[in-house]
């Protein structure tokens, strides 16, 4: 069965000496407090995964993941990071396809189709991002630009590629602007993102690949949305900065 997930996207925040700080932190207080068998990432800018991926080492429930890789494995690629020097210092997932990352680094799904297989080929699982922007939702192409973002993005895997993959719903809207979507809101794309791995990855596949919600998502509003059917977690930005709020969150998987 798919499991529970809270990630935490820390974006371009936190210096060195603070992120280790916090990340301690949070290992310490998962360790304290969680009961749960729900599984937390936390996915820090670059400088800090290798640090990070070595207190996560003897954490069973705690890994670590980066925030985005290049496609390439090596190369003349100045200022870039490969799948491969990801995971040789340990971290096990990689977010792609993030609304940041495809609307100010002009990402396409062609371009993140290339990243997901860089990533699998080199074992970090893909947390892949879908979502609308406003305009596409009150235009209600939200449906049918999410089932393009997946057959652009992932339709080429084999299923036992795919069973690798993480989905995040991250509506654009609702991306640090405090305007959350509703349990109702999320449920219903979430259920239609899963009736379409269905249809094309089969019914195991659509059952045990774990579809995690993120914008505004925060200790007061977590456990309502991770209540619903469909919605097997978070994948949390601001809210993941603050250890108390990270860890509220956590706690309100009551699921696990
Ligand atoms: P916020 O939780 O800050 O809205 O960010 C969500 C997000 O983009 C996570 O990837």
């Amino acid at each position: 069965m798919r499991k529970n997930i809270i990630a935490g996207n820390w974006k371009m925040n936190m210096d060195y000496t603070t992120g280790i700080g916090l990340f301690s932190e949070i290992v310490n207080m998962v360790n304290d407090e969680v009961m749960g068998d729900q599984q937390v990432i936390v996915c820090p800018p670059y400088i800090h995964l290798n640090g990070m991926a070595q207190l996560a080492k003897s954490q069973n429930n705690i890994s670590v993941g980066a925030q985005n890789c290049h496609q390439a494995d090596k190369g003349a690629y100045t200022g870039e990071i490969s799948a491969e020097m990801i995971q040789s210092v340990g971290v096990k997932y990689v977010i792609l396809g993030h609304s940041e990352r495809r609307q100010y680094f002009n990402e396409s799904n062609t371009l993140l189709a290339e990243k997901v297989n860089s990533a699998l080929k080199n074992n970090l699982k893909p947390i892949f991002c879908i979502g609308e922007t406003l305009d596409q939702r009150n235009s209600n192409s939200h449906f049918e630009i999410i089932k393009n973002q997946l057959q652009e993005a992932l339709y080429h895997l084999l299923e036992t590629e795919f069973q690798n993959i993480i989905l995040a719903y991250e509506p654009v809207w609702a991306i640090g602007t405090g305007l959350t979507a509703t349990p109702d809101q999320a449920q219903e794309v979430h259920a239609f993102i899963r009736k379409e791995i269905e249809e094309k990855f089969g019914q195991s596949a659509a059952e045990n690949v774990s579809i995690l919600y993120g914008g505004s998502c925060n200790p007061t509003n977590a456990s309502e949305l991770f209540a619903k059917a469909d919605i097997d977690g978070g994948l949390i930005g601001g809210a993941s900065l603050k250890s108390r709020d990270f860890l509220d969150i956590i706690k309100a998987f009551n699921r696990g």
